[in-house]
Formats: structure tokens, C-alpha cells, sequence
């Protein structure tokens, strides 16, 4: 596929950096009432066909779905291995292998099973493990300390002092590694990463639930700050999407 350039610049690098947050409006005192507003489109003047609410099998779990919200006040409970293991291999774990680790799937559908993203969870507390920055090592399902240390307050300022981090025993961040997608679907595979990151981190957002825990999706980060905590180099490797994880409700 064509690389679009502009200056020999690849329109997803200028788009990466474009869309990066340096940083935060803290002058922002009234919320604009166009950010309140949900829009539904709806065709008035068409026939339709009404759904049913429920679906009529008793072993549809659906309260997985309903249960899926954002979680932003956390309870004091320390984050366990087992349930940190069971987040990363269901949301990004590997969940089926037969023959060579090139024909493993994972728990997230990935385009043309290029896997271009790696997680790095960020534990703040916890009593089974120590507070630090790893890295998922999906091969093994185990995590590798980079840095050790309580991160707690830097990314309670790098994500724009949202309170959530305040009460989170740990942070994800999910990252792309932009060539492996993008060697094989050219500048529509910058496109791809954001999807897959959406898939793993619902499957984050349903897992919670299930093991007492809640998250929440953090969007706003500043993103060359996170990179280089986490020593990647923003381009070739760089952080897309942030999930704060900790204890809430019952497992
Ligand atoms: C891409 C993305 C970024 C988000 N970023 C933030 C964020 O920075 N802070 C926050 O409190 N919530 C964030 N959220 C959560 C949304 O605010 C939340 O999904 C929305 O209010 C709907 O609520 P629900 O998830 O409980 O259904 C984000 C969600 C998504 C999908």
C-alpha cells in the first residue's frame, strides 16, 4: 500500500504528533453546553421494527453489558496478581495456540493478526506486587519491572490531575507499534491500532467487573510525558490509550 507523504513526511507520523496533548486548559471553568448534548439520529418518517429488550435464552449474561460503566472512585482494596493476571491474558493475553507462536491468537481481534500493540501496566498499589512501571510479556503472561517506584502522583499530573488516580492501584497503558501494522496496510493501518485498542480495552472494561474491579478509559494524557516514562520514542512507539484500574464492588 502507498505511503502518502507530505514534505516525505507519512501522514500518520504528522497525524500522531498533531493529535498529541502538550498540555491541559486549566482555565477551562464552564463545560459548553454543545458537550452535553447527545445526538441520536432517527429516521421520523420510516418504517420500523421494534426489538425485543430480551433476549429470550436464560444464559445470555446480560449483565455483563449492563454493568460495563465507567469507574472513577475506587475502594481501598490492594490489586491482586490473579487479578491483574486474568485482566491482561483476557483482554490481551494469547487464547488460542496449536502450532508456532506466528499462529497464536490473542484475546482482541487484530487486523491481518499483526499485533501491533504492547501493554505496560503501571502498578501503584498493591500488596503482591511491587509498585513500578512492567511490561506485558504476552508469550508468557508474566510482567517485567522497567522501573520501580510509586508513579502514582506523576500520573495523577500526566494525565491533567484526573481525580481517579488518586484511588487507582494501577494504571494500563496500551501503546502501538506503529510499523508492525503499518508495513503491511500502509497509512490505513495507523487507522487499525485505534480499533484494536478499543477491542482490547472493552474486553478490560468487561473482565472488571467479574473480579471486583472497575477502570475507566483515559484519553486525555500527555502522551510524550507517558512515552518517556515508559522510554518508548513517541513515533515509532507510542502510547494511544490509558485505563485506570482498582478495587470496586464485589468479586
Ligand atoms: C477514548 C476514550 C477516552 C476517555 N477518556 C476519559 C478521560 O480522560 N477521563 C474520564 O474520566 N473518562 C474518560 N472516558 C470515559 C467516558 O467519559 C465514558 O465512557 C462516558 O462518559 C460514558 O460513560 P460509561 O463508560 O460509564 O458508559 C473515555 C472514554 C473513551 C472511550
Amino acid at each position: 500500500m502507498k505511503n502518502d507523504r507530505i514534505l516525505g513526511i507519512p501522514l500518520s507520523v504528522m497525524l500522531n504528533e498533531n493529535t498529541k496533548v502538550k498540555r491541559f486548559d486549566e482555565n477551562l471553568s464552564t463545560i459548553p453546553s454543545s458537550w452535553l448534548k447527545i445526538h441520536y439520529k432517527i429516521y421520523p418518517r420510516m418504517e420500523r421494527l421494534y426489538l425485543d429488550k430480551k433476549e429470550k435464552t436464560t444464559t445470555f449474561p446480560r449483565d455483563i453489558f449492563k454493568k460495563r460503566r465507567s469507574v472513577r472512585n475506587f475502594d481501598s482494596k490492594l490489586l491482586r496478581k490473579g487479578q491483574l493476571s486474568a485482566i491482561l491474558l483476557y483482554s490481551a493475553g494469547i487464547t488460542y495456540k496449536s502450532g508456532t507462536w506466528d499462529s497464536a491468537l490473542r484475546a482482541y481481534p487484530s487486523a491481518g493478526a499483526r499485533y501491533p500493540l504492547e501493554i505496560y501496566p503501571i502498578i501503584l498499589k498493591s500488596k503482591e506486587i511491587g509498585s513500578g512501571a512492567y511490561h506485558y510479556n504476552v508469550k508468557e503472561n508474566s510482567i517485567e519491572l522497567l522501573l520501580e517506584g510509586n508513579f502514582g502522583n506523576i500520573i495523577f499530573q500526566l494525565v491533567g490531575k484526573q481525580e481517579m488516580i488518586k484511588t487507582a492501584s494501577a494504571v494500563i497503558v496500551i501503546t502501538c507499534i506503529f510499523d508492525r501494522v503499518q508495513s503491511k496496510y500502509g497509512e490505513r493501518g495507523y487507522r487499525y491500532a485505534f480499533l484494536e485498542a478499543g477491542h482490547l480495552a472493552q474486553n478490560i472494561y468487561l473482565i472488571s467487573p467479574l473480579l471486583g474491579l472497575g477502570c475507566c478509559g483515559i484519553g486525555g494524557f500527555l502522551d510524550d510525558r507517558i512515552n518517556s516514562l515508559l522510554d518508548i520514542d513517541g513515533m515509532n512507539e507510542s502510547a494511544i490509550y490509558l485505563l485506570a484500574l482498582g478495587g470496586y464492588g464485589r468479586e
